[in-house]
């Protein structure tokens, strides 16, 4: 019998991508909608929702009657382990069968940044909950050169702190199709997955690229990491995360952050998207 999912995150970037691709298959799913506004537009496309928050236990019971697999997903925050571990108490109460948790690189309740903390507690509240999981612990998304998009269309320039650092970036389309096939087939539990693109990239390759589609010259504008902490927390990024850029960048820039992981084509059976294809299939944005 066809698992009955609920997805959690769905109207976020891997999650819309994810609900599109279970609707497309016609699997039985709902997702979870905190925003009575944003369901609609997925109503109208035929997909099923349910009300819900990660912080309102009972919404949490009320969504997961008869479910049998989570997709679990909520955004960079330190209240992950609170919020996510309030959803794996309503899974252990309704029976579910299996967690596929977007997680991210380096998840370790120990690991020397916070987000890769922050995941690494989640992942051991459902390590330690024994319901089955997958944890999907992905490099950087590509989606995040939308973030440069500004800079690339009124300076022809990206700002980057990275140096010749390269990173494998990951195209968020290829995290929701893992996620698909984790939660439609067998034989994905109690399993842990690296997912990145399929080369590391630096920011000059980025901004090639970006310079052939455009088809104007756009430059790699380096700033220090001092620099790039400074500007985040003054256009408002919490202290925390702004550090956590400073650690992370601060590897990526050494080189640290440059291994490549199989797992998206071992999973999907299909290569992962490349920087190229990224870049041209939203070219519009960075007009
Ligand atoms: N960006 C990266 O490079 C990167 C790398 C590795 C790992 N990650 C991890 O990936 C995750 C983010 O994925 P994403 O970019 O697809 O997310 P996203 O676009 O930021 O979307 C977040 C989703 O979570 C929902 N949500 C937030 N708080 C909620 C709550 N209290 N109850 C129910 N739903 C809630 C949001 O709903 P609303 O629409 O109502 O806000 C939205 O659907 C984070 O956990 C992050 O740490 C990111």
């Amino acid at each position: 019998m066809r698992p009955r999912i609920l997805v959690i995150g769905a109207t976020g970037t891997i999650g819309s991508h994810l609900c599109n691709r279970l609707h497309a298959d016609r699997a039985d799913f709902k997702a979870l909608v905190r925003n009575a506004g944003k369901a609609g537009p997925m109503n109208e496309k035929g997909i099923k929702t349910v009300a819900g928050d990660l912080d309102a236990k009972e919404s949490l019971l009320e969504a997961m009657d008869g479910i049998d697999k989570l997709f679990l997903l909520s955004v960079t925050s330190p209240d992950i382990p609170r919020l996510q571990g309030n959803a794996v108490d309503a899974a252990l109460k309704k029976g579910v069968r299996h967690i596929v948790k977007i997680s991210a690189r380096g998840a370790d309740s120990a690991a020397h940044f916070n987000i890769a903390r922050f995941h690494g507690q989640a992942e051991k509240i459902i390590r330690e909950s024994g319901i089955p999981f997958t944890f999907l612990r992905p490099h950087s998304f590509m989606q995040n050169l939308f973030f440069d998009a500004k800079t690339i269309r009124e300076q022809n320039a990206i700002y980057s702190s990275l140096g010749t650092g390269r990173i494998p970036m990951v195209d968020a389309r290829d995290i929701a199709e893992v996620a698909f096939t984790a939660l439609t087939q067998e034989g994905h539990e109690d399993k842990s997955y690296y997912l990145t693109g399929p080369q590391a990239i630096s920011y000059e390759d980025i901004a090639e690229k970006l310079s052939i589609g455009l088809d104007r010259k756009i430059k790699v504008l380096p700033i220090t990491l001092q620099e790039e902490y400074n500007q985040s927390v003054k256009a408002g990024l919490p202290i925390w995360l702004a550090e956590d850029m400073k650690i992370v960048n601060g590897d990526y820039s050494e080189g640290k952050g440059s291994d490549l992981s199989p797992d998206v084509e071992k999973v999907t059976g299909r290569k992962a998207i490349d920087i190229g294809q990224f870049i041209a299939d939203h070219i519009g944005r960075f007009k």
